[in-house]
């Protein structure tokens, strides 16, 4: 197995590019499905899940062509709805694909997707979207039939906020028959960007953004030019890299007025940022530690919660972690406390570091994509050599990151075990 091996204690320098946004581009590969037309997608990353999710659309059928970051892709040739399970199984989010098949063909199977480290991950919000919609349910217990002749537009309130099931009821209503209404959803700028380009696509989409959503159903729609957005989570997590190290790097092509919440908190906490329009430099900062609760758009991302509790590692004083979207998502920290952190769990959703501590390299394991990232920075502050197994949960996100982090000076290096 390949693991990455990281010399710390070396400050970084220079510049690194973010690439496109990972939970941009899945989603709008799934609504490739929703017309025959061909679409083009620019600025797509190369990692792990992107690879999966066209595995999976090439098994239904569709053609898809690369050049570079340019994915073309024809779905005239999807004549099934019904993926490849298997496919399905190594993908969770391949669930944003039942909705735009349902819409398409009117029906679709899929498998449970299951839940994952970070938490338990139900679809019940989603079955109970479809079926507001007007589809009838098949529970086969490992998997779910999806089936309707014709979809109705309706009134949907989501009693928790979702951006998959946002996006994928968007996505569904596109093709219903009437007005579709969904009340309390997800605010995620992935999210009016996927709405312009269905509007420019002939869907009828208002309010995307906003905590409700209007679509008028049409008949059919066109395909077009998709220009994915840099990857918000990334480009922040590059920033607490060169925080916690206390590095001067430039982070470029990326969006700040996505991350405004973030960078006020950071900003708050000590740190010398200098926010351009499409870039943000970080400097050696003196960092005091501070209390953040996670929150849905526009407020502090989850996604963003362990780079952030390993930044917090090296700042001055008490911080308190509350991580209220999921219920697994802090159980990395024990790791942290085995490099020289101190970090008490005070409960699943809440954990109290205390800082400035010295880190030390040590053998790690990646629980998930995101604190996958968070054991990279901190191997890059700790003392000595760090090695971390699992990368696939990290390369499932973030593209090239083993030379990208060599270009600014990170000693890290891919071996094999
Ligand atoms: C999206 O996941 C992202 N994934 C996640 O990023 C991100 O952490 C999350 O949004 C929150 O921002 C993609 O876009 C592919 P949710 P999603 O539904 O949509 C509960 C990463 O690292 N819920 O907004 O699955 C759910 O359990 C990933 O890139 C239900 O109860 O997250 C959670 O507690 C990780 N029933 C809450 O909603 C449902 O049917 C919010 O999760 C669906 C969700």
């Amino acid at each position: 197995m390949e693991k990455y091996k990281i010399i710390g204690s070396h400050p970084l320098s220079g510049e690194i590019k973010v690439s496109g946004a990972k939970n941009a581009a899945l989603k709008i590969l799934a609504a490739s499905v929703l017309s025959k037309d061909t679409c083009q997608i620019n600025n797509i990353p190369q990692i792990e899940d992107i690879k999966r999710m066209t595995e999976i659309l090439e098994s239904l059928g569709a053609k898809l062509l690369w050049h570079d970051s340019t994915l073309t892709i024809d779905p005239s040739g999807i004549t099934k709805s019904i993926p490849d399970q298997q496919l399905i199984k190594k993908l969770r989010s391949s669930i944003v694909l039942a909705g735009p098949l349902l819409a398409r063909f009117g029906e679709v199977t899929m498998s449970h997707p299951g839940g994952c480290i970070i938490g338990k991950r139900p679809i019940d919000l989603f079955l109970s979207g479809f079926k507001a919609l007007g589809a009838e349910i098949f529970d086969h217990g490992e998997s779910f039939t999806l089936k309707a002749k014709k979809l109705t537009g309706a009134k949907i309130v989501l009693p928790k906020v979702s951006v998959t099931v946002t996006e994928s009821l968007m996505m569904t209503a596109c093709l219903a028959q009437g007005t579709t209404t969904i009340i309390n959803s997800a605010m995620e700028p992935e999210i009016p960007a996927l709405a312009q380009y269905l509007n420019k696509c002939g869907a009828k989409i208002t309010g995307a953004g906003t905590p409700q959503i209007i679509i008028e159903g049409v008949d059919g729609l066109s395909a077009g030019i998709y220009e994915l957005m840099p990857d918000r989570i990334e480009a922040c997590s590059f920033v607490m890299m060169g925080l916690a190290t206390g590095s001067k790097i430039k982070v470029t092509d990326c969006r700040p007025e996505h991350l405004e919440t973030v960078l006020a908190i950071l900003k708050n906490a000590g740190a010398d940022l200098e926010i351009g329009p499409d870039y943000i430099t970080t400097k050696t900062s003196y960092l005091r530690g501070t209390e953040i609760q996670t929150h849905e758009y526009p407020g502090f991302p989850t996604d963003l919660q362990a780079p952030f509790t390993v930044l917090m590692t090296q700042a001055n004083g008490r911080s308190l972690i509350h991580e209220t979207i999921f219920d697994g998502r802090l159980f990395y920290t024990d790791k942290l406390n085995a490099m020289g952190a101190d970090i008490i769990m005070c409960d699943p959703h809440r954990v109290i570091v205390s800082g400035k501590t010295k880190l030390n390299g040590k053998k790690l394991e990646s629980p998930d994509l995101r604190a996958g990232m968070a054991l990279i920075i901190a191997g890059l502050c700790a003392e000595g050599e760090t090695t971390i197994d699992n990368i696939y949960q990290i390369e499932r996100g973030y593209e090239n990151i083993v030379p990208r982090l060599r270009a600014i000076g990170a000693k890290i290096e891919k071996i094999k075990d």
